[in-house]
């Protein structure tokens, strides 16, 4: 399991901690976020993340800035990325079994350090759960 890792500004300490964290689960990590508190624009990130995904160089991505919100809209417009925004374990949970989120963003200012580590543990953790939801999915592209 490879998982990339982006961030702006406001996400630099949980990236890092997250990064630990991921390691610890045997499970690599790329680094495609910022690593100072310089202030910065989360495209610059966001789209690196997105391309890696669609590409298959990660398998899946998580994405952190303030409200979580810029890397959410700016990764959903890649057609191959559903991005969601998680505020706690059971939305990281739903995130995974009903919109099999191939990447998960955080709003790092608006959660703690452990609720951040326990989304990302209850989205990797969870199955997509398909039927239904896989048909859901199906219709999201523009048509
Ligand atoms: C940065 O100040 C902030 O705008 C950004 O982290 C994010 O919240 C944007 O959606």
């Amino acid at each position: 399991m490879k998982i990339g890792i982006c961030n702006d500004h406001a996400g630099v300490e949980y990236k890092f901690k997250l990064i630990q964290m991921l390691r610890k689960r045997g499970i690599e990590v790329v680094n495609f976020g910022t690593d100072t508190e310089v202030s910065v624009d989360y495209p610059d990130f966001a789209h690196p993340l997105a391309n890696a995904v669609e590409k298959g160089e990660v398998d899946l991505g998580i994405a952190l800035c303030g409200t979580g919100n810029g890397m959410a809209i700016t990764l959903n417009k890649h057609q191959g990325i559903r991005a969601g925004l998680a505020w706690n374990s059971e939305v990281g949970r739903l995130v995974a079994a009903h919109n099999n989120a191939n990447v998960l963003v955080l709003p790092a200012r608006f959660i703690s350090y452990r609720v951040a580590s326990s989304i990302v543990r209850m989205w990797l953790d969870t199955d997509f759960e398909g039927g239904r939801h896989q048909r859901r999915i199906d219709k999201m592209p523009c048509r």
